[in-house]
């Protein structure tokens, strides 16, 4: 079978490095891929949103398959696109619809969604510019610190979390009038802070049935001990060592469960990854954001540990079978720590040499924002590279990447010395 994948970062190079191990793929391609997904497919140049591009290359190498990396394709409806062409008729395409992947898109469409189904989360409302003067009475009926979200995409920034009354209100102001973060900002949702500890559960579903991956954890901050600007992801872990049997069955109870419910009853089509940004406050767990991908870097951990055929497993998305697939997973702890440039996540420089990952043998190195140029591979973003490494618990896995970390080099190189600081 011929595959395409879409999107350029660890994620995809992670899912073409499973694809690529399996029997049935045949001709692999990733668009736009980067040097990690050069030496095990074929990159191709076109745009994740170019669908009417994406469409003639499909055709043109009989693609049978269609994996979507990226939130931004699939809420700008791409599995529509494909289930609206007779031409692409038989393409199965892992990722939600777009009605489903508004979930992602909009914060307030998963309040409601997580209200309607009985799904523990934050208390919330949402104010738009006419309504800005009851959202700053809202936030006085709240405790310190104040949470403000933008309702839609904003690459990761549209989360504010204030300590001070007036700041939230006149942060408010920015985000509905200022439009702080664009037409990401032209609705706010405000929610009650949650006080804990974060992980993130993965599920596998193909509109029927579901299967749970394992647990990860990431660490999203620049700096060490948690601080400093936010950033895509500095490094993951999984399985999470608090996350004991009994908390993951409340999870699987409390949440998966009336998610996966929920898209029926709402009639949310979905087929693919649903990712849950959990935290643990107290013993009870709350969801703080739905993604309709994997997680990046999560992926980067989580695919390691599952030992199947991934053919398989999309393939069983697309005809509605995967009741009849079970997960063969490795019981060993895997770590990601993710290099990034100089400056990242703030202006950063690019097309700098990456020397000395031919030299690591006992990780895996995934690529991000990385290029092929005449033969050398160079930086092409501000994640660059994340290093996976198994151990028999999280301490081992992490020694091991900062090891094979010690080898890789390029100007400006960045990444976190605290993995695991928490557990
Ligand atoms: P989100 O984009 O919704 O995942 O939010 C970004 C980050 O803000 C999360 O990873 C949390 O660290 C934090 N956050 C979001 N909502 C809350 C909340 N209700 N209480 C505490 N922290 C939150
Ligand atoms: N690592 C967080 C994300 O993929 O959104």
């Amino acid at each position: 079978m011929n595959i395409l994948i879409i999107g350029g970062g660890g994620r995809e190079h992670t899912i073409a490095w499973k694809l690529s191990q399996s029997k049935q793929c045949e001709q692999l391609f990733v668009t736009p891929g980067n040097a990690g997904t050069h030496q095990i497919a074929q990159n191709l140049s076109l745009d994740v949103n170019d669908f009417h591009g994406i469409k003639q290359v499909v055709l043109e190498n009989n693609i049978q398959m269609v994996i979507v990396g990226p939130e931004d394709p699939l809420v700008n409806g791409i599995h529509d696109f494909f289930l609206s062409d007779i031409s692409l008729k038989g393409v199965t395409v892992v990722g939600p619809r777009k009605a489903a992947a508004t979930l992602e898109g909009s914060k307030e469409f998963a309040k409601e969604f997580m209200k309607t189904h009985n799904i523990p989360t934050a208390r919330y409302d949402s104010f738009t510019a006419e309504t800005i003067e009851e959202g700053c009475r809202f936030l006085e009926t709240m405790e310190a610190p104040y949470v403000l979200k933008a309702d839609g995409l904003a690459a990761g920034k549209g989360v504010l979390i204030l300590e001070n009354l007036t700041d939230a209100q006149n942060e408010l102001r920015q985000m509905l009038i200022g439009q702080k973060f664009g037409k990401a900002s032209k609705k706010v949702v405000i929610e009650e802070f949650l006080k804990g500890i974060e992980l993130s559960c993965f599920v596998l579903t193909d509109g029927k049935n579901y299967l749970t991956l394992p647990m990860a954890k990431d660490y999203k901050r620049i700096g060490e001990g948690d601080t400093g600007l936010n950033t895509g992801g500095m490094g993951a872990i999984s399985p999470v060592p608090f996350a004991s049997p009994e908390f993951i069955k409340k999870i699987e109870d409390r949440i998966i469960k009336p998610t996966m419910d929920g898209f029926q009853k709402s009639n949310l089509p979905f087929q693919g990854f649903v990712f849950i940004g959990l935290i643990k406050v107290g013993e009870d767990p709350f969801v703080i954001e739905y993604n309709v991908r994997m997680g990046d870097p999560e992926a980067e951990v989580v695919f390691p540990r599952i030992q199947n055929d991934w053919v398989e497993l999309f393939k069983a998305v697309g005809t509605q079978t995967l009741d009849q697939h079970q997960l063969q997973i490795d019981p060993r702890s895997a770590t990601t720590i993710v290099a990034v440039s100089g400056g990242y996540p703030e202006a950063y420089q690019k097309g700098k040499n990456i020397t000395g990952i031919s030299e690591v043998k006992t990780s895996t190195v995934f690529h991000a924002g990385t290029q092929m140029d005449e033969g050398t591979i160079k930086t092409s973003g501000g994640r660059v590279l994340a290093v996976t490494s198994f151990g028999k618990d999280h301490n081992e896995a992490i020694e091991q990447s900062y090891k094979a970390l010690g080898k890789i080099n390029f100007q400006g190189m960045y990444y976190r010395k605290d993995l695991g600081f928490d557990l």
